[in-house]
């Protein structure tokens, strides 16, 4: 049962777990290894191959106060001031703590990361807003693909049943409103084919973020916010999806390059590489304190205004003074891409621009990653913890991931009731009040839209025209269309775009990641608040703000009848 569902076919199979992880970057895997470590059967649902999610992406690194002479109270303030006064300080103060030793445990679950050859000690990097060396990498920039290798590795080895090439649709909830599985549809041969449900007394969405939103991104195709689409439909609140952070160095293939770009990482930057324009000009210098390595928002304007002043669609990384070998050494990745595109960083400066990198916001949750759905909890991009506030520190969410996952696996084998209740996955995934669905074509449609009215730079103008034409679109929605995967995610990536630039429209001032051509100046007066959103049984949205800068405390829609006992 659930609000409002996609229109999908009755589901021909249903599986029983304690615990059901809807996705397999750091944040899924470590809930689910945390969790079978606690004796819980868990089950992973992927929508690609187990590793194939965003944290395989990730190249700078994971921000921890690992360092000589850092403290966890020296990282709480960088990522305050990244976050431009929307931080929960609770939720940054939990992230910075507890975060060193997180990043122990996760070597000591197998990840490698670089070290000093001679002290052994790990190397850090330094990236935008950080004023110490605080990033830790590996394989140079392939950081978040080791995490991935080794997080994967302890998955198999622990023997926790995956589902992969499976794309969740909805919620189920028990005949209490309880969150107790989901139906998914299995792309492909294997033990599980087409439509099921999975039962199970907790369900935990890690399915990282939607940049597919956009028409450029450094996401990978599987980020179409299946997650935040998911929880609206069953009822949850999200909050912040107007905070979308534009990573300022992505390499620029052209005017119409479209879907994943490469990332060029903060970390080249951190090493001393210069932004520059066409004529070498360092225009980042006396723009900030921190030049290149300003707070990630405040080099993407930075770039775009440059772009504005020069009429021109991009601007440059020079790095040829760092010469082949550390090239070759530190940014291998970063160095092969650019290869494949014809540019040799050793030799020439990199064209780079702005693309939609990250959703800072998400699925409303508490410290224990717990929603406003009784039983549904959310890790990772999808969540929106209050970390990164109205912009994310580089590297923290790789960290985030780590932390609030195993503070989710606690709460769930303190919290979550001991037996499956007596309900029927099957019946509960056919039977709606409502189902819809969106046509595939309008897919690049959307993109466009988001690309022209809620890119980097936005106005009340062209967030209008954005929500008139997306509006139009779901008014043109239908429960006829043929269901499938692209219809599916083509559903999701109309609904997240819908909120996002209502959330945009409705924040009058500039913050963060957040630019208001026509509200060019932060208003901590009537904007140092929080927009929560939800969706109405009639796919209208419903908008609310908080008193304060401060979250409400997460209070579940529905209490649980029974008390809840270790899985
Ligand atoms: C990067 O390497 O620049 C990306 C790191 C991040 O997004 O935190």
């Amino acid at each position: 049962m659930t609000g409002i569902r996609l229109h999908a076919p009755r589901p021909g199979w249903a599986v029983d777990a304690d615990v059901v992880v809807i996705g397999s970057g750091v944040a899924g895997l470590t809930v689910a290894l945390r969790c079978a470590a606690a004796g819980a059967k868990v089950t992973v649902v992927t929508k690609a191959r187990l590793d194939d999610g965003s944290t395989r992406w990730a190249q700078g690194g994971i921000a921890a106060a690992l360092g000589e002479g850092d403290t966890p109270e020296q990282h709480l303030d960088d990522t305050l001031v990244a976050g431009a006064g929307l931080c929960s300080e609770e939720a940054v103060r939990t992230l910075v703590t507890e975060g060193p030793d997180a990043v122990r445990r996760l070597i000591a679950t197998g990840a490698t990361f670089d070290t000093d050859a001679d002290t052994g000690e790990i190397l850090l990097t330094r990236e935008g807003g950080h004023h110490r060396r605080r990033i830790a990498h590996a394989g140079g920039d392939a950081t978040g693909a080791e995490i991935s290798r080794a997080l994967v590795q302890a998955v198999r080895d622990a023997g926790i049943e995956t589902v992969e090439n499976a794309l969740v649709l909805d919620l189920l909830k028990d005949p209490e409103g309880r969150a107790a599985g989901v139906s998914l549809h299995v792309m492909g041969e294997g033990r599980h084919d087409g439509v099921g449900a999975v039962r199970a007394k907790a369900v935990v969405l890690a399915t990282g973020g939607m940049g597919q939103v956009f028409s450029a991104t450094t996401n990978p195709a599987v980020s179409t916010g299946d997650g935040v689409a998911l929880a609206l439909r069953a009822g949850a609140e999200v909050s912040d999806l107007e905070f979308v952070q534009f990573h300022p160095t992505v390499l620029w293939l052209g005017p119409d390059a479209e879907g994943q770009q490469p990332l060029v990482s903060e970390a080249v930057r951190g090493e001393g590489a210069h932004l520059v324009d066409a004529d070498g000009h360092r225009f980042m210098v006396g723009a900030h304190e921190l030049a290149e390595l300003a707070p990630r928002d405040i080099v993407a304007k930075g770039i775009m205004r440059r772009m504005q002043e020069t009429g021109t669609e991009h601007m440059y990384l020079d790095g040829r003074h760092f010469g082949a070998e550390m090239w070759a050494s530190r940014f291998p990745t970063i160095l092969a891409a650019c290869r494949a595109h014809g540019i040799d960083p050793v030799t020439e400066p990199i064209p780079v621009a702005p693309a939609a990198h990250y959703a800072s916001g998400g699925v409303r949750t508490d410290l224990h990653g717990r929603s406003t759905i009784d039983g549904l909890y959310a890790c990772g991009e999808v969540a929106c913890t209050g970390v990164h506030g109205a912009n994310r520190l580089a590297s923290n969410s790789l960290l985030e991931g780590l932390v609030f996952a195993e503070r989710i696996a606690a709460d769930i084998a303190a919290t979550a009731p001991g037996a499956l209740p007596h309900w029927d996955a099957r019946t509960a995934a056919a039977e709606s009040p409502a189902t819809f669905l969106v046509a595939p074509s309008a897919r690049l449609e959307i993109q466009r839209i988001m690309t022209a009215g809620a890119g980097v730079l936005r106005s009340a103008d062209s967030l209008k025209q954005a929500a008139a034409r997306l509006e139009r679109i779901d008014t043109e929605v239908s429960a006829q269309d043929e269901p499938g995967t692209e219809a599916w995610e083509t559903t999701n990536l109309l609904l997240v775009a819908r909120v996002l630039v209502a959330a945009a429209l409705r924040r009058e001032e500039t913050r963060g990641c957040h630019w208001r051509e026509d509200r060019p100046d932060r208003d901590d007066s009537g904007w140092g608040r929080h927009l929560l959103v939800t969706l109405r049984p009639d796919r209208t949205l419903a908008v609310s703000t908080t008193e304060t800068a401060a979250f409400p405390p997460v209070s579940p829609l529905v209490t649980p009848a029974a008390p809840r006992r270790t899985p």
